[in-house]
């Protein structure tokens, strides 16, 4: 009976993550969509539209510690569902030794892998973006 709980609830806590995750996206998704197709420029101040264009063009205007804090942390600052802890190197050796290096593991995280959702839920996340996230994650 206990055996049979725990198979449930493992499953729901990742579906419940998967959920806060979604939304999250979504939110995002639809400010992105009410923002105002375009905006004057007036020369000799400062233009907002321009700034916003760059960003969402990932231009690098994100760190890597900023993916991490949004997408990353809530898995693998605990280590939550067997995810490597955030400068467990150790841990990341292990499994990029495992998969080929550094590559190999940006290959799953982008695909996903188990309990780990694809691109580890930065769906706009480049691929260099979450190389970096690993990196740092990692310390490898
Ligand atoms: C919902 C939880 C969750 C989130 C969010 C998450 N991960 Fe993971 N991640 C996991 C779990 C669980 C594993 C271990 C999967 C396994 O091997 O069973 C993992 C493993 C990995 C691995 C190792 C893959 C391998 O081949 O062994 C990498 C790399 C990785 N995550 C990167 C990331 C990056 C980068 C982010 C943020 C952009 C991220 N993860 C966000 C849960 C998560």
């Amino acid at each position: 009976m206990n055996l049979i709980k725990k198979m449930l609830v493992a499953p729901a806590t990742v579906l419940a993550l998967w959920a806060v995750s979604a939304q999250a996206t979504t939110d995002q998704a639809i400010a992105e969509r009410l923002k105002p197709v375009g905006e004057v420029c007036v020369q000799g101040q400062e233009c907002k539209g321009v700034e916003a264009v760059a960003a969402s063009a990932g231009g690098g205007a994100r760190s890597a510690d900023d993916i991490i804090a949004k997408h990353c942390n809530a898995c693998h600052s605990a280590g939550l569902l067997g995810a490597p802890k955030i400068g467990d190197t150790a841990a990341w050796k292990e499994r990029a030794d495992h998969q080929g290096g550094l590559d190999g593991i940006l290959a799953k995280a982008i695909s996903g892998i188990n309990a780990m959702p694809p691109k580890g839920t930065c769906a706009d996340c480049s691929d260099d973006e979450l190389l970096e996230a690993i990196k740092q994650m990692s310390g490898l």
